[in-house]
């Protein structure tokens, strides 16, 4: 039974990893989910009212497969200073990067976060973005890694969005280990872990392998401690250097490995086999400078999906947009346009795990986003500047008119 027709589009569907044209279509929604969707003359009989949408195109709404979004102060001198000549590797060596943001998170109290939090989340879902995921990893410790993910789970009772939490007690270490990683692995594991899933405040887990990060002797125990918790994982992978942590994660089912600028081939076939999304990252590799490229065309040839996320946080991503990321993605990693919009909608799905959602079929959640385009590969086209989203809807309810 519908409850609602929309008409006055074409639909940019997303199914099969495609567009998925349909011109002058309608759309059919019951409760939260798309009952019917197909070309308007093919529309079944129905006395559901009809909301025409008046032109333009819907797509699935946008999903955001990767953010640190939840963070304290600002890393603005850091930016200076690596354009004056430092690296990235040294600064964080020298106690800034991450540590700098670590210090202002824990100094900072769950309303403060919350409150730059709910600005740069505003950012993104104007622009149709209906599904954020969110990582800790600024606390790294108990307390503070809680409380960031607590954050986190609020802004999704703020906010017309669905929110995915992600613990990244393994992110870096902390000045209190100094020296002594394997011992914070071993908090990460017996304290965090438990009282993070104990709490429910996680929907997965992740980890930075890297020198700069942690190796993957010292993932693996996270992992191991993960899983028997029922968790799933995904990994900052392969991002500076070749830590073979893609084959890692993909032993353990991984969800995702993400940014993958340094890896090989046998990581490639590692993920393909284990049906490992890859989340490309154009944003840190475009402000860190980088010239190394990820294997996008081993990643084609095994059939790899690729995601695309903003991997918004204050250090190597201040990039509060995920439109600008499909255009980062098209002029740096070469993607196509449709691979970027597969990559921020179907493929992003997947490297959440949200099978509901990401394509616009019967029996998905209706979330959709009405575009002021003329064609799909606008979205991926302008840089800025434009406002592009004319309408959200989520779980078939109207949540805004932009
Ligand atoms: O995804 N690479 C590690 N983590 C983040 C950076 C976090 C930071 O520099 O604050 C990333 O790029
Ligand atoms: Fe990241």
């Amino acid at each position: 039974m519908f409850e609602k027709i929309y008409t006055g589009f074409h639909a940019a569907t997303m199914s099969d990893g495609r567009y998925g044209v349909i011109e002058d279509a309608a759309l059919a929604v019951a409760g939260e989910r798309i009952e019917w969707i197909g070309p308007r003359r093919e529309l079944p009989a129905s006395d559901a009212p009809v909301v025409d949408l008046g032109g333009g195109w819907i797509t699935p709404g946008l999903i955001d497969c990767h953010t640190h979004l939840v963070f304290g102060g600002d890393r603005v001198d850091e930016f200076e200073q690596r354009l004056l000549g430092a690296d990235y590797a040294e600064i964080a060596r020298r106690g800034g990067g991450i540590l700098s943001t670590v210090r202002a998170t824990r100094a900072a109290s769950e309303s403060e976060l919350l409150g730059s939090a709910l600005k740069r989340i505003d950012g993104l879902l104007a622009e149709g973005v209906t599904t954020v995921e969110i990582k800790s990893g600024y606390g790294l410790d108990v307390e503070n890694e809680l409380k960031m993910l607590r954050v986190a789970r609020e802004l999704e009772r703020q906010r017309p969005v669905t929110i995915r939490t992600t613990f990244l007690g393994a992110h870096a270490l902390p000045p209190e280990y100094k020296d002594r990683a394997d011992d914070y692995i071993g908090l990460v594991c017996e304290q965090m872990l438990p009282a993070v899933a104990e709490q429910g405040l996680a929907d997965a887990v992740d980890a930075f392998c890297e020198t700069v990060g942690f190796n993957t002797a010292q993932v693996e125990r996270v992992f191991r401690k993960a899983r028997g918790l029922d968790l799933p994982v995904k990994l900052h992978a392969e991002q500076l250097s070749n830590q073979h942590g893609t084959e890692l994660a993909a032993r353990f089912g991984a969800l995702s490995a993400d940014h993958l600028e340094y890896l090989d081939e046998a990581g490639v076939e590692a993920m393909a086999e284990s049906g490992t999304v890859a989340v490309l990252l154009p944003g840190a590799f475009y402000i860190l400078c980088e010239t190394r490229l990820p294997p996008m065309e081993a990643l084609r040839r095994h059939g790899v999906p690729m995601a695309l996320a903003t991997d918004l946080n204050p250090g190597t991503s201040p990039v509060n947009s995920l439109l600008n990321t499909l255009n980062l993605a098209c002029t740096l990693f070469r993607m196509t346009p449709e691979e970027a919009l597969t990559g921020a909608t179907c493929h992003a799905a997947r490297a959440l795990g949200l099978a509901d959602r990401g394509v616009l079929a019967p029996g998905k959640r209706a979330d959709f986003v009405l575009w002021d385009i003329a064609q799909p590969p606008e979205l991926a086209y302008w840089l800025g500047g434009r406002r592009l989203c004319r309408k959200v809807i989520r779980a078939g309810e109207e949540i805004a008119s932009c």
